[in-house]
């Protein structure tokens, strides 16, 4: 079925009051984390005698770490290596010192973080809130100074501190408190919550405030999985809550809808390239969770796609949107640099949910969208590497996608002195957050 869009674009002049945000200024994360991390696809296997290529043991993450540099992961920006839940002994030391698995980690700690600092890459760890982590090895509850201090012995880079055994209506305390130690270490380290998500799972409203000011990303909803169908509810769960969840993402603090799981089991290759495409969208975290030892070149690819990781990376900070929904097709925009005056560059992302078996047309002025600059865009396909040449306003594209696939495209604003003041005298300054564009729903036109 071919499917045309005719689409008018409102401007909603909804103002919102300009609040100054209170951030988390630790000087990290300053865009996306971007690195490796063990859970969607090593999970909790602690079976080193059977299995021991794939167990949680120091020799998995100086094997990935070994190949984020071998294989040109670190190149294009990856540069975590983090390790996830099942590291931990059973047991506490005497002193209340936490103690990694001694058969799995026999070099301990502190010498992985030194091997992964000895590759240029940085080192991150897995805690959690409450008195055991979601596996049943120790949490952080009563001891959230000392273990604050191992870290920091450690020359850890990066903490994920999760909320399993733990009382949502306490996180509000204990979040901060444990950033507090973190601090007070004097190590930089990129502090990752998931504070928000157990409250919501609570029923209770977080408080994103004190969230923005106390962790450098925070989870938001479920873990994913390995399926299309979990990353779709992971995609819509961002897109049905974006107004409440958009404006907390920021330079050093980020929504992170969780890890990458291209080039895995459960996702084809278009569905690998709609999830890169809507993470950097999302401005969110790349966390691959993948076996970069079997890894097909084609996912490879996707998950080295410099022009879009650049949209993910982007300075500005803004988290996009979804801006139109209907029939299986959506188009996401997301605001990036560079800007001219008034007028922001764009990644765009025009995704098809729909399973007949043939591609579908979008057709849609650039202005339909919500870019006015009179002196055009450069405008480029990111995975197809075409270049469409100056768009005005009032060109129509027209894109071809494929089901459960994506077509992502890149739009510069041109700067045109001229032209542009004159546009301006007859516009007010438009901010992401108050103006927001919609394509209206009803002026979608089935063939
Ligand atoms: C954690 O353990 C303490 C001490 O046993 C207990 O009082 C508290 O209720 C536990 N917290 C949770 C969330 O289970
Ligand atoms: C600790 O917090 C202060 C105040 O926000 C900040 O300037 C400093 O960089 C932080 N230090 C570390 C190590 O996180
Ligand atoms: C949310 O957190 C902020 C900053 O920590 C605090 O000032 C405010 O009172 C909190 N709001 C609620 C409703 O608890």
């Amino acid at each position: 079925m071919k499917m045309s869009l005719k689409a008018s674009v409102v401007i909603v002049s909804v103002v919102i009051a300009a609040t100054a945000v209170l951030a988390l200024e630790n000087g990290l994360a300053r865009t996306p984390p971007m690195g490796w991390l063990a859970w969607e696809r090593f999970r909790c296997n602690t079976d080193c005698k059977n299995d021991p290529d794939n167990c949680i043991s120091e020799k998995l993450f100086r094997t990935m770490a070994d190949l984020v540099v071998s294989e040109g992961y670190a190149d294009v920006g990856y540069e975590y290596i983090n390790v996830d839940d099942c590291w931990l002994e059973k047991e506490r030391s005497f002193s209340g010192q936490l103690v990694a698995d001694r058969q799995r980690f026999p070099s301990g700690m502190r010498a992985l973080a030194d091997y992964v600092h000895s590759k240029g890459l940085k080192f991150g760890i897995y805690e959690d809130f409450g008195n055991y982590t979601c596996a049943g090895y120790p949490g952080v509850l009563g001891y959230l100074q000392l273990d604050a201090q191992t870290f920091a012995e450690w020359d850890v880079d990066y903490v994920k501190l999760d909320g399993c055994y733990a009382h949502p209506s306490e996180m509000d305390r204990g979040y901060p408190e444990f950033g507090y130690h973190l601090n007070r270490t004097g190590r930089p380290m990129i502090y990752s919550c998931s504070w928000p998500v157990y409250q919501i799972y609570a029923g209770m409203q977080p408080n994103f405030s004190s969230i923005i000011e106390h962790c450098n990303l925070w989870r938001n909803y479920d873990d994913i999985q390995d399926s299309w169908k979990s990353l779709e509810t992971i995609f819509d769960y961002y897109g049905d809550n974006q107004d409440v969840i958009i404006p907390n993402a920021g330079p050093g603090h980020w929504n992170d809808p969780d890890m990458l799981i291209i080039g895995n089991f459960g996702l084809s290759y278009e569905q690998s390239k709609t999830q890169m495409a809507l993470w950097a969208i999302l401005a969110a975290p790349l966390l691959m969770s993948v076996d970069l030892r079997t890894i097909r070149p084609e996912y490879k690819a996707i998950l080295q796609n410099k022009k879009i990781i650049a949209v993910d990376q982007d300075p500005l900070g803004i988290q996009g949107r979804r801006i139109y929904k209907h029939s299986g097709i959506e188009i996401w925009a997301r605001p990036i640099t560079p800007t001219f005056q008034n007028y922001y560059s764009y990644g765009l992302a025009f995704v098809n949910r729909r399973v007949d078996g043939t591609p579908s047309d979008i057709a849609v002025t650039l202005q339909e969208l919500g870019l006015y600059n009179p002196g055009g865009y450069a405008v480029e396909d990111l995975y197809e590497d075409v270049s469409y040449g100056v768009l005005t306003p009032q060109t129509k594209i027209k894109v071809k996608v494929n089901p459960s696939g994506v077509v992502i495209l890149r739009a510069d604003v041109r700067p045109t002195r001229a032209l542009a003041q004159q546009f301006l005298e007859a516009r007010t300054p438009y901010d992401p957050y108050q103006q927001v564009f919609q394509v209206r729903r009803s002026s979608f036109q089935k063939k």
